[in-house]
Parts: structure tokens; sequence; C-alpha cells
């Protein structure tokens, strides 16, 4: 069933549709889940049309359905497994990256969560018969550090042609973290025309560490980095599609989080990830990986290697 329009909601005209979609309210999912008193501010509306326009949303959106076990079950037989070229590393993970969900990588610097979202990055393109989701690729980069000439020499490890590998790799820099949350809108414009298999961002988190400063910003950080989570999962569940995540650790204690070992983001992010995966340098260009938290899988670890090639065991 085609979306309603967001004019076709009482009490939106296309002034007022204009701002909505100005504020980055394009879906009708988005006002729904939205408050009265944000809506009302960014739209310049009163408050009590906002209170109508997100109950028409609501029930327009058909929020907070329920689906049978049977029905999660038959949703769930879609979902694939994205190869990581290391055996060890897809077993931990239950055969692979799973689709409809997100994985969360943290870790310190050089700790190889970009390189591994290179790896999935490149393997995404495969087709699934050799563990690859047949797919294109969305790669918001907000560190500048998606190198094409990493996923050449990946691509060229695989015999993959590295030219056909790059052309189905979308990359865009986000300056900012409301430029970040835009960009996943964009991805899903985009997944309209090409199937997007793979999600990467990276960082998650570093934008909205280093704009939301002091305890004062703590919550808003918090709604904003929810909000962005939820977008994520919501993609990775309309496109059968697999979400990777980076987050730093906090290297010296953090204002927020005094332990160096936890990541970026707290709870919000801890628990809208689907799979949770710290890792660490080892000894000779080793990195252990230890799944940290998942809904159907025991917490355990495992060693990779990261060269030239990529991401093996
Ligand atoms: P931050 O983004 O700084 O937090 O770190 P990160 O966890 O994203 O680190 P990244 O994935 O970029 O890992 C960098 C490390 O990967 C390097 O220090 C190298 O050890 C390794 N690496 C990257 N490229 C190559 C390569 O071409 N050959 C080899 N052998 N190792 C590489
Ligand atoms: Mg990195």
């Amino acid at each position: 069933m085609p979306e309603k329009k967001l004019e076709e909601l009482p009490g939106v005209g296309p002034a007022t549709a204009e701002k909505l979609r100005d504020a980055g309210y394009t879906d009708l999912m988005s006002i729904a889940v939205e408050s009265p008193k944000t809506l009302a501010e960014v739209c310049e509306i009163g408050e009590s049309t906002a209170v109508k326009i997100i109950a028409a949303a609501k029930q327009a959106a058909d929020v907070g359905g329920f689906e049978t076990g049977d029905q999660v079950l038959e949703r769930r037989k879609n979902i694939h497994k994205l190869t990581s070229c290391s055996k060890a590393f897809d077993e931990l993970m239950g055969g692979g990256f799973e689709s409809q969900a997100i994985a969360e990588f943290y870790g310190e610097f050089g700790s190889g969560k970009t390189q591994i979202c290179f790896q999935l990055a490149v393997n995404a393109t495969m087709p699934e018969e050799k563990g690859g989701l047949g797919g294109e690729v969305v790669v918001i980069d907000t560190e500048n550090t998606f190198r094409p000439e990493r996923i050449v020499q990946m691509a060229t490890a695989l015999d993959l042609d590295p030219i056909e590998t790059l052309q189905k790799i979308h990359v865009a820099r986000a300056f900012n973290s409301h430029h970040q949350m835009l960009l996943v809108e964009k991805a899903t414009e985009l997944a309209r025309d090409k199937p997007v298999k793979l999600m990467v961002v990276d960082s998650l988190t570093a934008h909205f560490r280093a704009e939301y400063i002091g305890r004062g910003a703590l919550a808003e950080r918090q709604q904003s980095l929810n909000k962005h989570m939820h977008d994520l999962l919501r993609f990775a569940d309309l496109n059968n599609s697999v979400i990777a995540v980076t987050n730093q650790v906090a290297a010296k204690p953090d204002a927020f989080f005094g332990d160096p070992t936890r990541p970026i983001g707290g709870h919000i992010v801890g628990h809208t990830a689907t799979f949770r995966i710290y890792l660490r340098k080892s000894k000779g260009g080793k990195r252990i990986a230890r799944l940290i938290d998942s809904p159907n899988l025991p917490e355990a670890e495992v060693v990779i290697t990261i060269s030239e090639e990529g991401v093996r065991d």
C-alpha cells in the first residue's frame, strides 16, 4: 500500500507540508513518533494542531501494530547473512552479519573498525552464493576515512572487478550530526532505485560527541542519537539491509562515562544495536573481536587478522 502523502493529513496544507519536509519530516512515521512540542516549535504551528497532525500520522502509519509470532518468524526467514571473510568471525555472529539488524563495532583507535566496514562493503556487493548480499552499499563517512584504494585492494584480493565494486559503493561525507541524520533519509531515497543491502555509519557517535558538550547537553544528545538509531533500524527493516556502525571508546575518562573501555552513547546505542562487537588490538596485526551483546548468541571472542587483503581468519 503506498504511503499517504503529508498533504493528506488533516490540518496539513501545502505550506505546513513544506515546513515539515524542510525540518526533515518526510514520512508519516517520523511525524507519528515526534512529540507535539517539538513538532509545533520546528514547524511554527500551534501545539494543538501538532497533536492532531501526530494523531493522524499515527493512524496512517500504523504505529505500534502487533505482529503474531509466526509473522515475525516469516519476516525473519528473509534475513540474509553477510560474510566478513573470516570464518571464525562469521561463526561468532551465527553465520555472518544479519540483515534487519545493527552491528556496532567499538574499540580504540586503530582497532580495526573502519577496516572491517570496508571489508563488509566489498563483500555486500558479492553474490549471495559467495556470502555476499548481491547489493549496493551506502557509506556515511563522518571522519573522512573512506579510502577507495583500500576497497580496490580488498576487491582485487577476492577476484572482484575493483571498479565495478567501487561503483556499487555510495559514499557521503557527513559534516555534522544533523547532516548525518539527513543522509539516512537520502539513503532511503537512493534505496528506491538501488538494492542498498548494507549501510555503514563510520563513526556513529563522533559528531554527537563533539557537538553536545557538557552534562546539560546529555539528554538532548541521547535523544538525537536515539532517533538516529531508530532511523537506521527502520532502514534495515524496510530494505532487508545490514547496518554496520562504529563507535569509539572514551580514551580518557569521559565526563559521562568514567570507564575508558565503555563505548560512547551509553544505553541508547547499546540497547538499539542488535549486536555489539568489542575490538581490541593484539600482537602482529591480529585483532580480538568479542561479541558483547546479542539477542540469541553467546558472548564469545575470536581472533582475526587485518592485512593488505583485508579481514581474514
Ligand atoms: P579509529 O577510526 O581511529 O578509531 O580507528 P579504527 O578502529 O577505525 O581503525 P582502522 O580500522 O582504520 O584500523 C587501522 C589499522 O588497520 C592500521 O593501524 C593497520 O594496523 C591496519 N591496516 C590498515 N590498512 C592496512 C593495510 O593496507 N595493510 C595492513 N597490513 N594493515 C592495514
Ligand atoms: Mg576508523
